[in-house]
């Protein structure tokens, strides 16, 4: 399958940071994959990767100075950042991302960020203290706002030493937030030929909250219970809220998949973390629960590992994990007004999605029969059925991506005011 960066002209601001030299690994997946990049390297940035190894793997020459008379010649900063398909800022600087906020121009990567009509996607990296700062926040809230896409910063030890949010998104997530970005953008734009920052934003100052993925509920420090699902429906669901101008929350139990464009990923390992981390991020517009939470958790789980022994397998009795879901459905102050679980099912598929929507008192389902035929489990398709208290829409198979999308309209259709 080609990538969507196929032939695609990516702009790349280099800021900087330490992180900087993973962006060399970023060009190089993406030439690999067919685009061509073009990098602007900030001041600070060439202070941790020069220009050489910058031009030696884009293959075109390196901007780096405002005032380059041969290059504005050549092109300018305007046509510069129009001619690109998406535009890139890795690693994204506190700096940056105030210059941006604040629609400052005082130099080439600022001034061609102002002057572009194409989507930007940042890949922020800074210290946690910075990042947790109330004037970063504030700044991000306003580039959401403004339609820019994030990827990341995850969560991790940094170069500084210290341990938090902050780390800037390993190279094949930030690619696999480019290609979520340029599909976006192709389903964006009109057949008119209306540039991607025409599209419609249904979700712009909505806060969207999404659990994905499944938990682990430990037996021991070396052993867990788990289940089969893999996070994709509920991260595409995640990434097209985003896209549709919500400033996202996704809380997502252990998966192997990217972090989607622009959301923040609080990751939590099981059903009580998770449920925790959903009532931390409250209040919410809406609240979309596709995570496969297990069910039950071990009563006694142990402080050290089960051994072998003489009496045979150890009994491991369970108890219910709460359910987040009916939780935050039945919650009296800081309901959110739309709140939409998922049913998986293997027969009656409607029946039970009903009778789990009144059990549960929540607004919609999405019930999807998980017929191991089907393939849903860790598949890229699903056939999914919106169930309301008195509606039901069936959707054809779909990609997951496509359902996301979908999904999200119908729920912007419902709380526009
Ligand atoms: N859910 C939850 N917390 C739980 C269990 C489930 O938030 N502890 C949410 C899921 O995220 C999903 C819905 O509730 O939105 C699924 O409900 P559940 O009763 O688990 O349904 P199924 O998985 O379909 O299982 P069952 O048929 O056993 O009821």
């Amino acid at each position: 399958m080609t990538s969507p960066v196929s032939g695609k002209r990516i702009l790349l601001i280099i800021g900087g940071g330490i992180a900087a030299y993973k962006v060399l690994e970023l060009i190089r997946r993406l030439r690999e994959r067919g685009a061509s990049v073009r990098a602007i390297l900030t001041k600070a940035g060439a202070e941790f990767v020069t220009p050489l190894s910058v031009s030696s793997l884009t293959g075109d020459k390196v901007l780096t100075d405002l005032f380059s008379l041969t290059d504005e010649a050549e092109m300018g900063h305007i046509e510069m950042s129009r001619d690109a398909d998406l535009l890139v800022v890795a690693p994204s600087t506190a700096d940056l991302m105030a210059k941006m906020a604040g629609g400052l121009a005082g130099d080439l990567a600022s001034t061609t960020l102002l002057a572009t009509d194409k989507r930007v996607l940042v890949a922020p990296a800074m210290n946690v203290r910075m990042w947790e700062h109330p004037a970063t926040k504030r700044n991000i809230r306003q580039l959401k706002d403004d339609g820019i896409l994030f990827v990341g910063p995850t969560d991790g030890v940094m170069a500084c030493g210290e341990f938090g949010p902050g780390r800037m998104a390993e190279p094949m997530e930030i690619l696999a937030a480019i290609e979520d970005a340029l599909r976006e953008t192709v389903l964006l734009a009109s057949p008119a030929g209306v540039g991607a920052l025409a599209a419609p934003q249904p979700l712009a100052g909505r806060h969207v909250l999404v659990t994905s993925g499944p938990t682990h509920e430990p037996i021991d420090p070396v052993r867990y219970i788990a289940n089969r699902a893999s996070g994709k429906q509920g991260h595409a669901i995640a990434a097209a809220a985003a896209a549709a101008g919500a400033r996202v929350t996704l809380v997502s139990g252990p998966v192997t998949i990217a972090d989607p464009a622009g959301t923040t990923v609080v990751r939590v390992e099981n059903a009580r973390q998770m449920k925790a981390a959903v009532e931390a991020a409250l209040p919410a517009d809406i609240a979309i629960f596709a995570a496969a939470v297990a069910d039950w958790r071990v009563a006694n789980e142990g402080v050290e590992k089960l051994k072998k022994g003489k009496n045979g397998p150890p009994a491991l009795a369970l108890v219910e994990n709460p359910d987040i879901l009916a939780t935050i459905a039945q919650r009296g102050e800081g309901r959110p007004p739309l709140v939409v679980g998922f049913a998986a099912e293997t027969e009656k598929v409607i029946e039970h999605a009903r009778a789990k929507l009144a059990r549960k008192r929540c607004d919609l389902i999405v019930a999807n029969d998980v017929s191991p035929a089907n393939g849903v489990f860790g598949g890229d398709s699903n056939t999914v059925h919106l169930v309301g208290p008195d509606t039901l829409e069936t959707w054809p198979k779909l990609p997951k991506d496509e359902v996301a999308r979908r999904l999200v309209a119908a729920l912007a259709a419902r709380v526009r005011p």
